[in-house]
């Protein structure tokens, strides 16, 4: 096993005391073992948050109980079940039945809106907006 020079020079200034050498030498082996590790590059701080707009109570009612079977489902922009808004809000109404979603008037009218913003375009001129 090579010396490194310093420890060399310590070794022999502790001939008398080889006890302290040998707990000096094994000292120096773990700071060695300790040292070689340069620090790596520091994780990349948090990407600067773009502010989204938050999602409608209406888009998150749909995103949650809905979109699994229309995401997939092609036939949905063909359907012609929607004509206008009321008959609108009577399929979100039907839907939340049958999903047994106990939805009150508010979250029908919000899905129905979220619907209509992404999907219907309806005019629904007896509803406030919002
Ligand atoms: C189990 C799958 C499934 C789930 C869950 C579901 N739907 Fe549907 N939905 C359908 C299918 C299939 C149709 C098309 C029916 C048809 O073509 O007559 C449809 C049709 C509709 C329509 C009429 C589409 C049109 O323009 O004619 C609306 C509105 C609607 N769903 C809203 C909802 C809402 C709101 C929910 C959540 C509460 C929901 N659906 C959950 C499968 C589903």
């Amino acid at each position: 096993m090579q010396m490194h020079a310093p420890l060399r020079l310590l070794a022999a200034a502790s001939a008398f005391a080889p006890v302290l050498a040998v707990t000096f030498s094994l000292l120096h082996a773990q700071a060695v073992a300790q040292a070689p590790s340069p620090p790596g590059p520091l994780p990349a701080p948090p990407a600067a948050t773009v502010p989204v707009p938050a999602p409608t109570r209406g888009k998150l009612l749909y995103d949650l109980h809905c979109i699994a079977c229309h995401n997939s489902q092609m036939h949905w922009r063909d359907a012609r079940v929607v004509r206008d808004w009321p008959s609108l809000i009577t399929q979100v109404r039907l839907w939340q039945e049958r999903g047994r979603l106990q939805w009150s008037d508010d979250d029908i009218a919000a899905v129905a809106r979220h619907l209509n913003d992404t999907i219907y375009r309806l005019s629904r001129p007896t509803e406030p907006r919002g």
